[in-house]
C-alpha cells in the first residue's frame, strides 16, 4: 500500500472516466490509493472520510477482512465456472441466502453484473412474463421523471434524467413517465417522508387510463430516489403505486439498487416501507461493492410462469457470462454474514435520529434551500449560482475533499450515504467538516 501512495500514474490519457469532467479532472487528479473502514487514503497519504459509502456501495466499509478473505480463497479454489447449462455449489448457496432475507414471496434470483443489468433484467422479465401468460399486449413500460436506472438503454429509457437520455437517439418505444414528487415549495426540511405529494401517484391512472391497462407490463421507480438527489416518497405513495398496479394486473418493480442492503434501516426498502413489489432489482450493497455483482429478486409467480413448455428447453433466453459469478458469490456470501453479524442491516434506524438531527443543524448555513433524510441518506439542496448550476455544489466537493470528505454531488445537490458502520461520534465529525465547507464555498 505503502508502494502505492508515492507511484503516480505516468499518463492519464488513456482511461476515458465515467462520469466525470476528464478534462477537468486530468488537471488537476484526485486519487484515492488505499481504503479502509470508514476512511479512504489520497495519494498525498491523506485521510479522507468516505461520506458516499464508496458509491452508494460500500455498505459495511471498506477492506472488511471477512470479505477479503472469501474473495482470495474462492479464486484460489473455483476462480470461474459458467453458469450456462452448469453449475457450481456457491451460487445456489448465495440465492438461497438471499431469497431468505428476501421480502415475502421474493423466492427466486437472477444474478446480473451491475444495477444497469440488474434493471435490464427485470424490464425483460416483465415483458416476458406477461407473454409467458399469453398476455403480449402488454408491452409498456412506465417509469418516472427524475428516475435514474443506470445507464444501458432500457434503464436511460425508463429514466429520467434528461442529460442521461437527451444524447441516445429514440430509445425504447412504448415507454411512459410518472411525474417526479420532487416538491421542495410544500416539503423542503422535511425529516423523513414528505407530507404532500402522495396523490401524485394517482398520475398512473391518468397514464394507464391513456394506454390502457392491457397494453402496460410494468412499473420501475426507485423507493427512494438517490441519484437524482435523495428524493424521498411522500407519504402513501408507494402504497398507492401498488394497488393501481394491482387493480390493472401490472407489474410493480423497486430499484433498490442504492435502498437494497441496510441503506434504510431494514434490509430493503420494500420492507421500511411495507410495500412489497413484483420484482426487485439489485447490485452495490449485495457484495459490499468489491466484486462487481447484481441480483434481481423475483416473486414466485412470475418465475414460475416461465416454467412451462418442454423441459429440455431454455425457459428464458437471458443471461450474462459472470451471472453468478463463484468469486462473486464468494464476496456476497462474506458481505451478508458481515452485515448480519454487525447488524448492519438495521443499524441505519438506531442512527438515523442522530443522522436527522446533525444534518437538519446545517438549515441556516449559506445557500442551504432543503435537507431531506431517510435512514442513512441525506442531502442538502444549495442555491444554484444563477447561470450556473452545479457550480456551487461542485466547488464544496472540492473544498470537501481538501479537508478530508469524500462527498457527491449532483445538480446543486450534495448527498450523503455513509458506510453503514459509521458511529455518532464520526456523523459530527462529518457534518462539522461539511458545515466549515459550506461556510466557505461562494
Ligand atoms: C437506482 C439505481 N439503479 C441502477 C443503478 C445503476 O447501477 P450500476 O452503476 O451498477 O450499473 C444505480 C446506480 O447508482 C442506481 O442508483
Amino acid at each position: 500500500m505503502l508502494d502505492r501512495l508515492n507511484k503516480k500514474p505516468n499518463d492519464l490519457s488513456a482511461f476515458w472516466m465515467p462520469f466525470t469532467a476528464n478534462r477537468q479532472f486530468k488537471q488537476a487528479p484526485r486519487m484515492l490509493v488505499a481504503a479502509q473502514d470508514m476512511h479512504y487514503t489520497a495519494d498525498d497519504g491523506r485521510k479522507v472520510m468516505d461520506g458516499t459509502a464508496g458509491l452508494w456501495c460500500v455498505n459495511a466499509g471498506h477492506c472488511r477482512p471477512k470479505i477479503t478473505e472469501a474473495i482470495q480463497k474462492q479464486a484460489a479454489e473455483l476462480d470461474y465456472a459458467p453458469a450456462f447449462q452448469m453449475g457450481h455449489p456457491i451460487v445456489f448457496e448465495f440465492a438461497n441466502r438471499l431469497a431468505a432475507m428476501s421480502p415475502e414471496g421474493m423466492d427466486h434470483v437472477f444474478f446480473t453484473n451491475s444495477g444497469s443489468e440488474s434493471v435490464e433484467t427485470a424490464l425483460k422479465i416483465a415483458l416476458a412474463y406477461h407473454r409467458a401468460k399469453g398476455d403480449g399486449s402488454r408491452f409498456r413500460l412506465i417509469g418516472r421523471e427524475r428516475g435514474y436506472h443506470g445507464v444501458n438503454f432500457g434503464g436511460i429509457s425508463v429514466g429520467g434524467i434528461v442529460s442521461n437520455r437527451k444524447m441516445f437517439g429514440t430509445l425504447l418505444t412504448g415507454v411512459d413517465h410518472l411525474p417526479h414528487t420532487h416538491l421542495p415549495a410544500k416539503n423542503a426540511f422535511t425529516r423523513g417522508e414528505p407530507e404532500h405529494g402522495g396523490d401524485l401517484a394517482d398520475e398512473l391512472e391518468r397514464i394507464v387510463a391513456l394506454h390502457d391497462a392491457s397494453t402496460v407490463a410494468a412499473v420501475i421507480v426507485e423507493p427512494v430516489a438517490g441519484s437524482t438527489g435523495v428524493l424521498i416518497p411522500p407519504k402513501g405513495y408507494l402504497k398507492r403505486l401498488r394497488e393501481i398496479c394491482d387493480k390493472h394486473g401490472i407489474l410493480l418493480i423497486f430499484d433498490e439498487v442504492i435502498t437494497g442492503f441496510g441503506r434504510l434501516g431494514a434490509p430493503f426498502a420494500a420492507d421500511y416501507f411495507g410495500v412489497v413489489p413484483d420484482i426487485m432489482t439489485t447490485a452495490k450493497g449485495v457484495t459490499n461493492g468489491v466484486i462487481p455483482m447484481g441480483a434481481v429478486f423475483v416473486k414466485k409467480e412470475i418465475h414460475d410462469a416461465f416454467m412451462n413448455g418442454p423441459e429440455h428447453m431454455i425457459e428464458f433466453f437471458h443471461g450474462y457470462t459472470y451471472s453468478g459469478n463463484p468469486i462473486a458469490c464468494a464476496a456476497g456470501l462474506a458481505t451478508l454474514d458481515t452485515y448480519q453479524e454487525e447488524g448492519l442491516l438495521t443499524r441505519a434506524s438506531e442512527l438515523s435520529d442522530h443522522w436527522a438531527d446533525a444534518l437538519h443543524s446545517l438549515k441556516d448555513e449559506p445557500h442551504v434551500i432543503d435537507i431531506r433524510n431517510i435512514g442513512l441518506v441525506g442531502a442538502i439542496e444549495l442555491e444554484s449560482i444563477p447561470g450556473e448550476p452545479t457550480k456551487r455544489a461542485f466547488s464544496a466537493f472540492l473544498k470537501a475533499f481538501e479537508r478530508g470528505l469524500l462527498i457527491r454531488t449532483t445538480g446543486d445537490i450534495i448527498a450523503l450515504s455513509p458506510p453503514l458502520i459509521i458511529t455518532k461520534g464520526q456523523i459530527d465529525e462529518m457534518i462539522d467538516n461539511l458545515r466549515d465547507v459550506l461556510r466557505m464555498v461562494d
